[in-house]
């Protein structure tokens, strides 16, 4: 009797403290005129299926610069807060997570699909954990169900030292293939081998086909993911084994390119991509059941880690925005929130 009382009691607790909160206003980032600005916001209310979540860090991606100068718009329903990751605590139940959002991550609360959760591992703190998402969804989709990367095979990661490269390159190699990467300086090429790279080109100074091909002894790479686009699609091409994979995340070097129909029916070549924040939620959650599986047991045993670059305040988001334009990161910058 006494327990079940007990139970009612802090039950009650929860809801009355979840409520206080949605009352309230919270600290947060928005985007005004292509600057970001922090702001006094209403907390968020769940809607079915999503949980409130108190936010202590929050992950920074280079969609979020493409929705600050307004080339990325959120998509129709969700917030326009920018941020896409977050690590924190569910309000009502207290679970320590990590969340993909589909925006509203730069702020004191955000509300996420439950499903759309996962736990902490134990051995990462918030920081850490607000930096695997984004991430670990990109490309766990692309490199490994798009691109089918095997156990065995060559991957090339083109911009190893992002955010996005970093989190590859250490999947790619926990699942047992060889890695080739590209980054633009000597430093970033050495933090890539440093995280399991292979092989490592610096883009600026060494042709990235002729290298990867010397490298494979002239066989060429399986799978490549690709976030520059333009003109390294028939480059990309060029560098591929028969029977290869290309899986376009990005096109930071322009959304045109030539390419060779001959060589993609020579090679039996698959051409591919795909986005990630439009997708249905169900979709999404599907992929973070498959990524709690097959991914977050090497995370917990430290095969992959997330790479910290920097971390910046809430008030500090438009510092971090140029920090990520600048480029000379390697790994991730976030937003230390509680
Ligand atoms: N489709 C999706 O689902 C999805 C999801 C998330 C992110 N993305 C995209 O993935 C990309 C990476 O995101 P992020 O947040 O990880 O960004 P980020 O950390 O800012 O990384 C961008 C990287 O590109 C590199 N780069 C630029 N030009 C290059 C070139 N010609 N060759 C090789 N590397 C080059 C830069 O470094 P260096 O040039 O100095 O080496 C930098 O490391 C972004 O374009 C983003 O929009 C796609």
């Amino acid at each position: 009797m006494h327990v079940l009382l007990l139970f009612f009691c802090t039950k009650a607790l929860k809801i009355t403290h979840m409520t206080d909160e949605t009352q309230q206003m919270m600290k947060a980032v928005e985007i005004e005129s292509g600057i970001l600005r922090l702001t006094d916001r209403p907390v968020p209310v769940p809607a079915t299926g999503e949980v409130l979540i108190r936010v202590y860090a929050a992950g920074i991606n280079r969609p979020d610069i493409i929705q600050r100068l307004g080339k990325y718009p959120p998509p129709p329903g969700i917030t326009d807060i920018p941020g896409l990751e977050v690590a924190g605590e569910i309000v009502e139940s207290g679970e320590k997570i990590c969340a993909l959002l589909a925006g509203g991550g730069y702020a004191e609360y955000a509300v996420a699909p439950a499903g759309q959760c996962l736990p902490i591992p134990e051995n990462l703190d918030m920081i850490q954990a607000a930096a695997l998402p984004e991430t670990i969804f990109t490309v766990w989709n692309n490199l490994f169900k798009r691109g089918h990367l095997q156990y065995g095979e060559t991957a090339l990661i083109h911009g190893g030292a992002s955010g996005i490269g970093t989190t590859a390159i250490q999947m790619a190699k926990a699942w047992g293939a060889t890695v080739i990467t590209t980054a633009g300086s000597d430093e970033k090429c050495g933090a890539c081998q440093e995280l399991g790279a292979d092989l490592a080109i610096n883009y600026k100074t060494q042709d990235f086909v002729e290298e990867s091909r010397n490298f494979t002894e002239g066989k060429g790479v399986d799978v490549i993911l690709d976030m520059i686009g333009g003109d390294y699609l028939p480059r990309n091409i060029d560098a591929l084994a028969e029977d290869g994979r290309h899986v376009s995340i990005a096109f930071m070097k322009g959304i045109r390119a030539e390419i060779d129909i001959k060589t993609i029916m020579q090679k039996r070549l698959t051409l591919t991509g795909s986005t990630l924040r439009p997708r249905p939620v169900a979709e999404k959650e599907a992929l973070a059941q498959e990524i709690k599986e097959h991914i977050w047991p090497l995370i917990e045993s430290g095969q992959i880690m997330p790479v910290i670059f920097k971390t910046f305040s809430l008030a500090q988001a438009s510092e971090a925005h140029q920090a990520l334009e600048k480029g000379d990161h390697i790994g991730k910058l976030i937003l230390k929130i509680l």
